[in-house]
């Protein structure tokens, strides 16, 4: 898995290799009819498991935000046992490292039944199941991935999405300085990767005051919960020990409670609109007595005390601040 982290700079590479030139995205990386079935497209639903669950909480905002469409995400697991309604002109987005996850593969079935307009899948594994069974098919090129914890899949789907956001946008108003923007951060994002793997020491680290404990809590807000929701994820697959993330607005209503010096409290924090909301919540945790570690940018002015350490993970990037937020998160699982 460490080596399939450090691996993510050189995927993300080989993920946007042709399909992103001079602030442009090179649309015919969809395929042939692609931009046809997009131009019928007013609202995706995106079914995954797992991390690549995750991965489409993530680009749940970037619909939204970005690409101004209406964007629900569903485990793949609850999805294939409930009755739906399907709106038209939806499109069916699956997220798969493997290509073969069964919850997934049958999601794709049903919805095929239910009469979804297209299907289009972002997968790892050219010749699975579920890129066969696809309309269209947009290759994430993380090479195969070893590990039981997908790292490199995530992020290169996540590169993949905003792609696919960046079409469905442009049939929806986005404006071309918006594109060139996402653009320009997915093309130095390789090297911005890079940069937060030097991480690896103080994360390391920290990570020592994780030994004896057996809880911690992972905040974040808008599209940096469900990064939060993936640390939980990772150190729980990883370290075995009991996680869970929280939208930080949602703290007062619950898990406060639990809070105290034996469970850290991860907050992953970037310099964006939300910041202030979230320093406020993260005064709720201090005055618990919690330990708060935060992941932030060196512009949110954090000042680190015995009770609040700080990673800095450099400047934000709005769009892609999910993805680089990510990394130190899997590094300290
Ligand atoms: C789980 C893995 O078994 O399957 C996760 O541990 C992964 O890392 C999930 O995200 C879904 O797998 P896939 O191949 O559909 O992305």
């Amino acid at each position: 898995m460490q080596k399939e982290i450090y691996e993510q700079p050189k995927a993300i590479q080989a993920t946007l290799e042709g399909r992103i030139n001079n602030g442009r995205l090179l649309e015919e990386c969809f395929g042939a009819d692609a931009g046809e079935i997009l131009d019928g497209i007013d609202a995706i639903k995106i079914v995954a498991c797992g991390t690549s669950f995750h991965a489409g909480l993530i680009a749940k905002h970037g619909f939204g935000d970005l690409a101004n469409v209406l964007c629900s995400v569903e485990v793949a697991s609850e999805f294939r046992y409930r009755r739906h309604v399907v709106s038209k002109n939806t499109l069916f987005l699956t997220l798969s490292q493997s290509g073969e996850t069964a919850d997934t593969l049958a999601a794709l079935r049903i919805a095929k039944k239910l009469g979804y307009k297209h299907t289009f899948a972002i997968c790892n594994v050219q010749e699975s199941s579920l890129v066969l069974e696809s309309d269209l098919v947009l290759m994430t090129r993380g090479g195969p991935e070893i590990g039981v914890a997908s790292t490199k899949s995530f992020t290169t789907q996540l590169v993949a999405l905003l792609l696919l956001i960046i079409a469905v946008g442009r049939r929806h108003g986005m404006a071309e300085s918006t594109e060139k923007m996402i653009v320009e951060q997915l093309d130095s994002l390789p090297e911005r990767i890079e940069q937060v793997l030097l991480l690896d020491e103080p994360i390391a680290e920290l990570a020592k005051q994780f030994a004896d404990k057996h809880h911690a809590l992972f905040l974040g807000r808008g599209p940096q919960y469900p990064v939060a929701k993936e640390g939980a994820l990772k150190l729980k697959e990883i370290s075995y020990i009991h996680a869970e993330a929280y939208p930080a607005g949602e703290l007062k209503h619950g898990p406060l409670a639990l809070v105290d010096a034996k469970m850290p409290v991860i907050a992953v924090a970037p310099n964006d609109k939300l910041l202030e909301k979230l320093k406020a919540n993260l005064e709720e945790v201090s005055a618990r007595g919690g330990h708060l570690i935060v992941f932030s940018g060196i512009d949110a002015g954090f000042i680190e005390d015995e009770h609040l350490q700080v990673i800095h993970v450099g400047p934000t990037e709005q769009a892609v601040s999910p993805i680089i937020y990510s990394v130190p998160l899997q590094l300290l699982a």
